[in-house]
């Protein structure tokens, strides 16, 4: 049976359009993500060639990350958020900001470390100038306060002649706002391991009295309240209180082995490559929660909110490898990359819902990314990032079809149970561009079964007139194969090109446990 992705545009061509910003990243001072990581560490410090040096005392930028992450980089970030995490919840952000030498050290409570504040409000924001990231930042509801909430928006937006936006100006010289568009209302605030933890109730409530001062210092900006899975009790409660008040509901999940999930059955290839499927069924749960506040809020006279979902955590994490007192560093295998092409693959199908994503974290801590004072490694993860970010973007959305199994040899893990969802082993995604007159398909498709080749021959793309096709595969043998220091190119896409004749002849195999991402080039 053929399998069809047509690439026939639709009536309204800018619907579903794919956002950029679900290649976001997240920048937490955590481990040897900031000092030591994107910013220099005095300690073990970069050579100076590879460090863009800041003044007043402050510790350099690492060049070479930076032509990573940056959004013109490799990696094409749009957007960091900054500056937790759990991190934030014990952040009071008047540390981080005057002259470096005067900034206190601080015992920091979410990983138990003393936190410099070397790196404040100022040096992200022109951190974020610098690599035209769009500031995304988080705010301290655990020890922090309404007040120091609101001061912060003011110093970073206010344009008036007021006390914390003319702090602004002394501290930087510099007259204009930094207009900070996205503010996160706190960070996994049901988490018992969070410093001000609260139940649903009292933080929906706290939120909707924050949402509603923010937006009276700065009404332009975008609140985000601080969610779980999108199938928890937690969502279900707090969006009932916010939902008016709030642009989007944030939702984290790591794949792979976490919490409950170590205990659960399934091994861990399954645990790896099906486990993103929990939290795709997740946000479509989440966006029906809000569709039902909408229809009982409108019932009773409030109007509709189109509350759109902000994943700013997402990742796979080993917690046996991953350690927090080791910085939370992981090397990924190439277990890991299928993972991370399966929560790829779901953010793109759900992209109608799903405004932002952030990929948890963007340096050094379970990052795609790995430093060392001199060098820089890139995991095989980077890969899967750096096709979808630079080519799966600004098109619209396809369907592709959902391939009947062939195979049913697996006991899903327990979290899929637990979520009622039942993944393939085909795994697709597929988007069209049009650029100009050329129309192009960009389409990624995983083959998650263990042991057997898709014969993907009949994968069909329609309206298209080909000019030629590049098929960019990752596949090894040994799924625990990883790149290292030692070998740091072991794994990483092999690049075919075919011209239209060649495609049209060709019998066309998708190898059991691997990855196609393929752009068809319109003429
Ligand atoms: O990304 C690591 C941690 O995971 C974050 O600080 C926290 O929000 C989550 O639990």
């Amino acid at each position: 049976v053929p399998v069809v992705v047509d690439a026939r545009i639709k009536a309204d061509p800018s619907a579903d359009t794919i956002s950029p910003l679900l290649y976001s990243g997240f920048l937490e001072h955590l481990g040897r993500c900031i000092y030591g990581g994107i910013v220099d560490n005095p300690k073990a410090p970069s050579p100076p060639e590879l460090l863009d040096a800041q003044g007043d005392g402050k510790a350099g930028w690492r060049k070479d990350v930076a032509k990573i992450v940056a959004a013109d980089g490799e990696l094409a970030v749009p957007m960091m958020r900054w500056p937790g995490g759990n991190y934030v919840s014990n952040y009071h952000w008047q540390d981080g900001i005057g002259p470096v030498s005067e900034r206190p050290k601080r015992v920091e409570l979410a990983w138990l470390t003393t936190e410099s504040n070397q790196f404040g409000t100022d040096e992200f924001i022109d951190m974020c100038r610098a690599n035209k990231w769009e500031p995304y930042i988080c705010l301290n509801m655990g020890t922090g306060t309404y007040e120091e909430a609101l001061a912060w928006v003011e110093y970073c937006n206010g344009t008036g002649d007021t006390h914390w936006a003319n702090l602004r100006r002394k501290n930087t010289g510099r007259d204009e706002p930094y207009n900070i568009k996205y503010w996160g209302l706190g960070n996994e605030m049901w988490g018992p391991w969070q410093v001000g933890n609260v139940d649903a109730d009292t933080y929906g409530k706290m939120a909707k009295q924050w949402a509603h001062g923010l937006k009276l210092v700065d009404p332009t900006i975008k609140l985000i309240s601080s969610g779980e899975t999108g199938w928890s009790d937690w969502d279900r409660e707090v969006l009932q209180h916010v939902v008016p008040y709030v642009d989007m509901h944030s939702l984290h999940f790591y794949s792979t082995l976490f919490h409950e999930f170590y205990t659960a059955p399934g091994n861990d290839y399954e645990k790896n490559v099906f486990g993103p499927a929990a939290p795709e069924k997740g946000i479509q749960i989440c966006k029906s929660l809000i569709d039902l506040v909408n229809i009982d809020n409108s019932q009773r006279g409030v109007p509709a909110k189109d509350v759109k979902i902000c994943y700013d955590e997402w990742n796979v994490w080993d917690q046996t490898k991953a350690r927090p007192d080791e910085g939370l560093e992981q090397i990924y295998d190439y277990t890991d990359l299928l993972g991370t092409v399966a929560w790829l693959n779901l953010l793109v199908r759900q992209s109608a819902d799903v405004e932002i994503a952030c990929i948890a974290q963007s340096c050094n801590v379970i990052s795609p990314i790995l430093t060392k004072p001199d060098a820089i490694l890139k995991q095989c993860t980077f890969y899967a990032l750096q096709l979808f970010s630079n080519f799966m973007r600004d098109g619209h959305l396809l369907q592709t079809p959902s391939m009947p199994d062939y195979y049913d040899g697996l006991t899903w893990p327990l979290f899929i149970q637990q979520v009622h969802c039942n993944p393939r082993y085909i795994d697709m995604c597929a988007m069209a561009k049009q650029d100009g007159d050329k129309l192009s398909v960009r389409m990624s498709v995983m083959n998650r079964h263990p042991s057997l080749d898709w014969d993907a021959t009949d994968l069909i793309v329609g309206g298209v007139q080909v000019d030629k096709v590049t098929v960019h595969e990752m596949y090894s043998d040994d799924l625990t194969a990883a790149n290292s220091w030692d070998e740091p190119t072991k794994l990483k896409p092999v690049v075919t090109e075919y011209s239209a004749a060649e495609w049209a002849q060709r019998s066309h195999t998708v190898r059991k446990h691997s990855w196609q991402f393929i752009i068809v080039d319109g003429k």
